[in-house]
């Protein structure tokens, strides 16, 4: 596997706070069977900054301290790019990274519980200068998981859209791994990844259990598809694969029943 969205890299956001955590961070990936792994700081989300040159020293320490401890993890460089809308021209100044550093594709994270007036200037704008916007984890969107042809319509322009392990594999809940499984059903998702910022709980090693999620509802080709090949594909600037589309995706539940899973609707 090939983990594309990982909180690793110490010190600079609210993944790994020091080396030991982020050692023993690698050490769960390869248990796992990480092969590689994307170290994506947040960028520009209005707590960290995070320019591109120090995400580049924080790689190589990291980098050196593994080969010292031993552990086989090559990492790559990479961030997760608070969508604002001079994110384009951070991108081609170079001070907001894209996978592997290529200038072909970057991960976009949304706030949870809006999509921002002007998003799809962005996207459309990203897309025009030859970057693949790579939507982190729509699912815990709140406007999209209501909205989903929205999504789709983005995957329909050329963007991909990557979803958390955790929440294919039903750990954030079963409405979550419902969505999930239906757009993964529609071909509208390219990646998962496991959005890691600890050694345990939100681990990367979450990634196994998303994996078979995946290869249960598509099949073991499709898994190795999401965790392997179109991640891969992100390291070399190639493009991604769609899985095709299934004639009957499963349908979600009615909108009133989503209802009692909100706080206030709950009796205790
Ligand atoms: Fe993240």
């Amino acid at each position: 596997m090939i983990d594309t969205h990982c909180h690793i890299l110490p010190g600079i956001d609210d993944g790994a706070h020091n080396d030991e955590i982020a050692v023993a961070m690698a050490q769960a990936a390869v248990a796992a069977g990480t092969e590689r792994l994307v170290c994506t700081p947040h960028h520009f989300n209005g707590i960290y900054d995070n320019p591109s040159v120090p995400v580049r020293q924080g790689l190589s320490a990291l980098q050196q301290r593994l080969h010292d401890a031993e552990i086989t993890l090559p990492l790559h460089l990479g961030a997760e790019l608070h969508l604002v809308p001079e994110l384009p021209s951070r991108v081609l100044d170079g001070s907001a990274l894209t996978y592997n550093d290529r200038g072909r594709a970057a991960l976009i994270e949304l706030p949870k519980v809006a999509i921002p007036l002007g998003t799809e200037t962005v996207l459309e704008q990203l897309l025009r200068q030859g970057v693949t916007p790579v939507i982190a984890h729509p699912e815990r969107n709140l406007v999209l998981a209501r909205d989903e042809q929205r999504l789709g319509e983005w995957v329909s322009w050329g963007c991909k859209a990557q979803l958390t392990a955790q929440s294919c594999s039903g750990e954030f809940g079963e409405r979550l791994q419902w969505l999930c499984r239906r757009w993964i059903e529609l071909g509208w998702i390219h990646v998962i990844a496991s959005d890691a910022h600890r050694p345990v709980g939100r681990s990367p090693d979450t990634l196994r259990a998303g994996r078979a999620a995946v290869a249960r509802w598509r099949g073991e080709a499709a898994a190795h598809l999401l965790t392997h090949d179109n991640p891969r594909c992100l390291l070399t600037g190639d493009d991604l694969s769609a899985l095709p589309p299934l004639a009957n995706p499963i349908s979600l539940p009615r909108p009133h029943s989503w209802l009692k899973l909100l706080p206030w609707r709950r009796k205790h």
